[in-house]
């Protein structure tokens, strides 16, 4: 049995990974601004399910959370940096503190819980790290810079991670979903720019209008997903980068193309700059 610790355990991706891993038999600490939304464990699941409030954004209260989590199940198997949200829109049309507001929940949230877990999985030696990046922190899609920014950022800290942490047993996982039907495009989780510059309005509408028709319809399945976190946490060895679905298929295969054809074209280039 393995107990679980989830960020944004309350809706979409978050919640279907709690609920697998207590279909799996296995001990969840579901954590989420608002606990309660998480509803009652299924039944027959109460005593393996503990909710604790927390915003990611709050160290103190990350610091807490994982402090009752090893109060009730005494370790911590998997942590799940699932928190998160997409701050989309052109770069020159978000504001600085818009950046940063990305930035204290993409990033430094994953960070700060990974801080708080990592001294009870180093004394364990064993623990799997996995966190949920997104095709925009492998590839940079047009108006969605910063949100690219803040994935990539989580991408990069992952591999380099990974390699510090093996000697302790620890695995990371840095997880690519493509497009998956939750709440992700919805008003109620997404976020577009803060004003209107007129030399971007005809892309951002472009843009908006796209998402807005795809909320509610991705082609990616968070059941299925939540299903492939189950196999990946059970598998003997874990992948550094694990994309999701086949939209995140093609997207890995043409930028890993992309940056052959790069280094072929601009050989002679980059072998100039040694001594
Ligand atoms: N769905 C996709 O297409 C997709 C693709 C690539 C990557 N992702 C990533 O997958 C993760 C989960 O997103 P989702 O698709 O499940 O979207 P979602 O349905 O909008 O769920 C987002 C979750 O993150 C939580 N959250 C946001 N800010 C938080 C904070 N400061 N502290 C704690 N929790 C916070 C939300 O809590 P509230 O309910 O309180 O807002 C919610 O539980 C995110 O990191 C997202 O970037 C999603």
């Amino acid at each position: 049995m393995r107990t679980w610790f989830i960020t944004g355990a309350n809706r979409g991706l978050g919640l279907e990974i709690a609920l697998a891993a207590l279909e799996a038999g296995d001990n969840v600490i579901a954590t989420a601004r608002n606990p309660q939304q998480i509803g009652e464990a299924p039944e027959g699941f109460a005593d393996r399910l503990h909710t604790i409030p927390l915003d990611v954004t709050d160290r103190a209260a990350v610091d807490e959370a994982v402090g009752a989590a090893i109060a009730r199940f005494g370790r911590i198997d998997v942590l799940v940096n699932n928190a998160g949200y997409g701050q989309l829109g052109a770069f020159e049309e978000i504001a600085p503190e818009t950046v940063s507001r990305q930035f204290a929940t993409n990033v430094f949230g994953v960070f700060d819980v990974t801080r708080a877990v990592l001294p009870v999985m180093r004394a364990q030696r064993s623990g799997h790290i996995i966190t949920i990046s997104s095709i925009a922190g492998m590839q940079g899609f047009e108006g969605s810079s910063i949100y690219c920014a803040a994935k990539h950022a989580v991408s990069g800290w992952s591999e380099g991670l990974a390699r510090e942490v093996a000697p302790f047993g620890i695995k990371v996982t840095c997880v690519y979903p493509g497009r998956f039907r939750t709440d992700f495009l919805d008003g109620s989780s997404v976020r577009y720019g803060d004003f209107a510059i007129e030399d971007y309005a005809e892309a951002s509408a472009r843009h908006r209008q796209a998402l807005d028709a795809n909320n509610h319809r991705q082609i990616g399945d968070p059941r299925k997903f939540a299903a492939l976190m189950l196999a990946l946490v059970g598998a003997e060895e874990a992948p550094v980068w694990l994309a999701t679905g086949s939209d995140a298929y093609a997207i890995f295969a043409n930028k890993s193309a992309a940056l052959a054809d790069n280094i072929e074209q601009w050989k002679e280039t980059i072998l100039s700059t040694d001594f």
